[in-house]
C-alpha cells in the first residue's frame, strides 16, 4: 500500500492553518450596498419580494447609509423610484430628481466617507419599464437613448456622484457619457460600467421593487443571452475602449465562469452583482431551513469573490459586514 507524498491535509489541521492559507478573504470594503430611495415616501416600505431589503425615503436612506459608513462598506449605488414616470424616462435628469436630491443629501451628510455611485438607466423611469426610449414599433431606439443617459449621468454628477454607472446595454453608452461628463467638467467622474450584463430571471425582484417590469415585450434585444460567454468578452472590451475605469458582470451566481473569463482579461477593477433573485434564492432557502442564512451568504459571497471579483454588490453587505466584524 503505497502512502502519499503530497499532503494537502496538513494545511487543513485546525482553523489557524486554514485562515492562514486562506486565499480569498471577504471585507467590508470589497461590498457595495444597493439601495432604492423612493419618491414621496415618509417612512421605508418593505419590499416583498426582496425579505428585509426597503424602498428608503430620502431620512431613512441617510440612516442606512450611515449604517454602511459606520460597518466600512465600500460604497453604495442608488437606484431611484420617481414619483411620476412618462415615455422619456425625464425624471431620470431631472435636477431634483429623486436620485440627485438623495445624492446631495448624502454628500451633504457624509462628505466624501461614503463612495456614492449612480445607476444611469431609465427603466425606473419610463412608464412603459424598457431601459431606454421606443420607437413608433415598440423597439428601443439605441441611439436617441444613450443621449438621455448622457444627461442623467451628468446631472447625477452635478449632484456629487463619485461614479456613474450605465446599466442599460445601450452600444455606445459608456463614450457618450464619458465624452458629456468631460463636456460638463466632470473628468473626475468615474464609469463602472455594466459590461456584461445578462436578460435573466433573476431581475425578478428587483423589478416589483422599483416597479420597473417591461409593459411589453422583455429585455432580450439589449442584455445579453444567457448561453454565450465570447459576446461577454466582446462587450467587456469595448467598454473599456470607450473609457470605463471600472467593469461589471452581472448577475453573479450563474456567471461566476464570465467573472473569471473577464477577470483574465483585464486588470481595472471588476465587481460582480449578486442580483436580487439571487438574494431572495438564498433567503427562501434560508427560511426553508435547506441552509443556515449566515453560512450560505458568507460562502457565496467568497464564491464570487475567488472566481475573480474585487468588489460584489450584495443585498446581504451590511448583514455580512456585521458578522465579519463579530468574527474579528
Ligand atoms: C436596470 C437594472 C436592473 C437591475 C439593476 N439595474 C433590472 C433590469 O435590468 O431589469 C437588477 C438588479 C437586481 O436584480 O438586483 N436599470
Amino acid at each position: 500500500m503505497p502512502f502519499p507524498l503530497d499532503r494537502p491535509r496538513r494545511l487543513r489541521r485546525t482553523p489557524q492553518l486554514r485562515r492562514l492559507v486562506r486565499e480569498t478573504r471577504l471585507r467590508p470594503e470589497d461590498l457595495i450596498h444597493p439601495a432604492f430611495v423612493r419618491e414621496e415616501v415618509d417612512e421605508p416600505v418593505a419590499i416583498a419580494a426582496m425579505p428585509g431589503q426597503f424602498q428608503e425615503s430620502h431620512d431613512s436612506l441617510v440612516r442606512a447609509v450611515d449604517d454602511a459608513v459606520r460597518l466600512g462598506i465600500g460604497a453604495v449605488i442608488l437606484f431611484g423610484i420617481p414619483a411620476t414616470k412618462d415615455a422619456q424616462g425625464s425624471q431620470a435628469w431631472a435636477d431634483h430628481g429623486v436620485v440627485q436630491t438623495a445624492i446631495r443629501r448624502l454628500r451633504h451628510e457624509h462628505g466624501d466617507a461614503c463612495v456614492v455611485i449612480a445607476d444611469c438607466c431609465l427603466d425606473e423611469y419610463t412608464d412603459h419599464g424598457h431601459c431606454g426610449v421606443l420607437r413608433e414599433d415598440g423597439s428601443v431606439d439605441n441611439d436617441a437613448t444613450i443621449e438621455l443617459y448622457a444627461r442623467t449621468a451628468v446631472s447625477q454628477a452635478a449632484a456629487g456622484a463619485d461614479i456613474i454607472a450605465p446599466s442599460g446595454m445601450m452600444d455606445g453608452q459608456v463614450a457618450a457619457i464619458r465624452e458629456a461628463l468631460d463636456e460638463a467638467g466632470f473628468e473626475e467622474t468615474a464609469i463602472l460600467a455594466y459590461s456584461a450584463k445578462y436578460a435573466t430571471v433573476m431581475y425578478g425582484p428587483f423589478r416589483s421593487a422599483a416597479d420597473s417590469a417591461p409593459r411589453h415585450g422583455d429585455r432580450r434585444s439589449y442584455q445579453m443571452d444567457v448561453a454565450n460567454s465570447r459576446e461577454a468578452m466582446r462587450e467587456t472590451l469595448l467598454d473599456i475602449e470607450e473609457g470605463a475605469d471600472m467593469v461589471m458582470v452581472k448577475p453573479a451566481l450563474t456567471a461566476l465562469d464570465i467573472v473569471s473569463r473577464v477577470r483574465d482579461q483585464t486588470d481595472l477593477p471588476l465587481a460582480a452583482y449578486c442580483v436580487s433573485g439571487e438574494y431572495a434564492m438564498l433567503e427562501a432557502g434560508a427560511a426553508a431551513g435547506a441552509f443556515d442564512r449566515r453560512a450560505a451568504v458568507l460562502e457565496t459571497l467568497t464564491a464570487i469573490r475567488r472566481a475573480g471579483a474585487d468588489l460584489v454588490l450584495t443585498y446581504h453587505a451590511r448583514d455580512v459586514a456585521r458578522w465579519l466584524a463579530e468574527e474579528a
